[in-house]
């Protein structure tokens, strides 16, 4: 008897061919080797590096991380090697792995640092994609590039002329409006763009009268950023045409589901690493037999496919 093929979980972000849709987001799966053997790393759709800058960072003072009702506070401060060293001590673990590796980047200080890295990893064939960071909350800084339509799109077109790799653009949710800022990396030539990067928070020790951070405030993420994360891929998915990578609070099948519902092409899982480093497998499967159930042969038979609510 001929087996039937099960349904088709592969999907396309610019020129990244992935096998399957569940990436794990970068900052909450360190450089991956820290995490082999406790799942097959060949099975996922893609890895997404910690953020990488051009110097080696300490990150911000401890503590760093907090529990919070549903979720968690981190401030890391983009703690990195640096991009000698992660070419040299990190990048040969994750090439031999022979899946989509996607590096993250940030600037420090100046913006044209995003060019210096672009150029350095443009030359890397092992290398399937480049994320901006232009979101990360916890550097101290005024305004970050991905608060402003006008700097994004600058910044990205001045880096599409640099490489002809695969460029996703990482979103902020602290935002007023996170589909205008999407629409600038869109306009400026990113291939798709991720979202949500965390939502700025603080908790506070009343006890000590002291924040619970060492740099006072952090990034929210986990469950309790879903609705707000599930909300502005699908506000994102209404204005732009280029793919959609949706995170926040990722925990089970049906959770990563919500976000395909809502337009978001691939997802990625991140603080639900922490508490399972093979969650990300479970999902793979969880996508496969929910399709397989509904008789859903592709994977765009549900991207962006809500429906009106009658109750
Ligand atoms: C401890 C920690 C470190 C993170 N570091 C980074 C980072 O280096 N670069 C980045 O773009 N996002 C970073 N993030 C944000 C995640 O990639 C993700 O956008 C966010 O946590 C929302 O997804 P989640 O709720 O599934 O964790 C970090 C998140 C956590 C919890």
């Amino acid at each position: 008897m001929v087996k039937k093929p099960g349904p088709d979980l592969s999907v396309k972000i610019g020129s990244l061919h992935l096998k399957n849709p569940v990436m794990v987001a970068s900052g909450t799966f360190g450089y991956a080797e820290e995490f082999n053997g406790l799942l097959d790393l060949k099975k996922l759709g893609a890895i997404v590096t910690k953020t990488i800058t051009i110097k080696p960072r300490q990150g911000n003072l401890p503590p760093r991380t907090c529990e919070t009702p549903s979720g968690m506070l981190n401030s890391i401060g983009l703690e990195n090697p640096g991009i000698d060293k992660f070419i040299g001590d990190k990048l040969p673990f994750l090439k031999k792995l022979g899946i989509p590796i996607i590096i993250s980047i940030a600037s420090e200080d100046d913006p044209g640092e995003f060019c210096i890295l672009a150029e350095r990893l443009d030359k890397i064939s092992a290398i399937s994609a480049i994320e901006l960071n232009i979101s990360c909350p916890n550097l101290q800084k005024n305004k970050l590039i991905s608060q402003d339509a006008r700097e994004t799109f600058a910044l990205i077109s001045a880096l599409r002329k640099l490489t002809r790799k695969c460029l996703i653009t990482k979103l902020s949710p602290n935002v007023t409006s996170i589909s205008d800022i999407a629409l600038a990396a869109q306009e400026a030539g990113s291939d798709a763009v991720a979202l949500i990067n965390t939502l700025a928070g603080m908790s506070i020790d009343v006890h000590k009268r002291t924040p619970k951070l060492g740099s006072w405030s952090g990034g929210l993420s986990g469950p309790a950023i879903r609705p707000v994360a599930v909300k502005m891929v699908w506000d994102v998915y209404n204005k732009i045409k280029i793919p959609i990578i949706g995170m926040g609070g990722i925990m089970d099948t049906e959770s990563a589901l919500e976000f395909f519902l809502a337009g978001a092409t691939a997802i990625s899982v991140g603080t639900a690493n922490f508490i399972n480093p093979g969650i990300s497998l479970d999902i793979i499967s969880g996508l496969e037999k929910y399709m397989a159930d509904g008789g859903i042969q592709s994977l765009s038979n549900i991207i962006g496919k809500l429906k009106e609510c009658k109750d």
